[in-house]
């Protein structure tokens, strides 16, 4: 079996080669001075047995995360979970799952023609967070998707991957705030996502959020090759709870928001 430090450089490796400006920024923070670490890891997938939560979960558990809290999302009908190490300084893992049976009966249809080309034992495999795209779909099956959840759409066009890694921006020491560290996304030309404004949640809330808009990446459908929004790059403060520890949870209508920093045609800030 591998070890914890294979499977975070390995879930890297995948996470860069699609998303570029991930690389970038982390160098640009290592040139700094900074010695990056991550808050979480999130991972998506569709809500069909074998393949669920449970199932991308399972390769992590058994190098010793552990669950913690549930999460609904009502209005992009998925489910999540965090899972926790016993070693603080590793990451949190964020796993969401679309829940299929609330999907149109097309988009139903069409993930049943992805899941059904699976190859036997898929939802088994010890790499299964970075095991890619194991289906083929048509750029139209995409756009069907698309139009009613974004969601539905990536998890189509990139299989298992990591959606994002989020650096812990309270460990960072040449930053005093989430506002200055985005000032300095911002002066190198990264943009960041504003559904929602560019800092999600609040002090108040114990965790404030950023992030960039997904790079596009060219992706290959079976009738064309089209470019789409792949992967983006978090950053989350944490702050202490009255207890003195630093809350480790998530804020769901935060996490909404950052949902939508993979959309093809991002919302107006609201
Ligand atoms: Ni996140």
């Amino acid at each position: 079996m591998y070890q914890v430090a294979d499977l975070l450089d390995a879930l890297w490796r995948d996470y860069t080669a699609s998303t570029p400006q991930a690389d970038r920024i982390h160098a640009l923070l290592v040139a700094r001075g900074e010695t990056v670490h991550n808050d979480h890891v999130a991972l998506r997938t569709y809500g069909v047995p074998g393949i669920d939560i449970a199932a991308l979960a399972k390769p992590f558990e058994d190098h010793g995360w552990i669950a913690r809290e549930h999460y609904r999302f009502q209005e992009k009908h998925l489910r999540a979970r965090y899972w926790q190490h016993g070693d603080p300084n590793l990451p949190k893992i964020f796993i969401s799952e679309l829940i299929v049976e609330e999907m149109s009966p097309t988009t139903q249809a069409t993930i049943e023609r992805l899941v059904a080309q699976l190859p036997p034992g898929f939802g088994a495999r010890p790499d299964l967070p970075w095991a890619g795209r194991p289906w083929t779909l048509t750029h139209p099956e995409y756009q069907q998707l698309l139009a009613e959840s974004e969601y539905a759409a990536w998890m189509a066009a990139f299989g298992f991957r990591v959606n994002h890694f989020t650096v812990d921006v309270g460990k960072l020491v040449s930053f005093p705030d989430l506002p200055a560290l985005n000032a300095f996304l911002s002066e190198h030309g990264f943009v960041l996502n504003d559904a929602g404004g560019v800092i999600k949640g609040t002090a108040a809330e114990r965790l404030e959020q950023s992030s960039t808009r997904a790079d596009s990446i060219e992706v290959a459908f079976s009738d064309a090759t089209v470019k789409v929004p792949s992967c983006y790059y978090e950053f989350a403060r944490r702050y202490r709870l009255p207890s003195g520890e630093l809350f480790q949870g998530f804020i769901p209508a935060s996490a909404d928001k950052i949902f939508e920093s993979t959309d093809v045609n991002p919302k107006p800030r609201s």
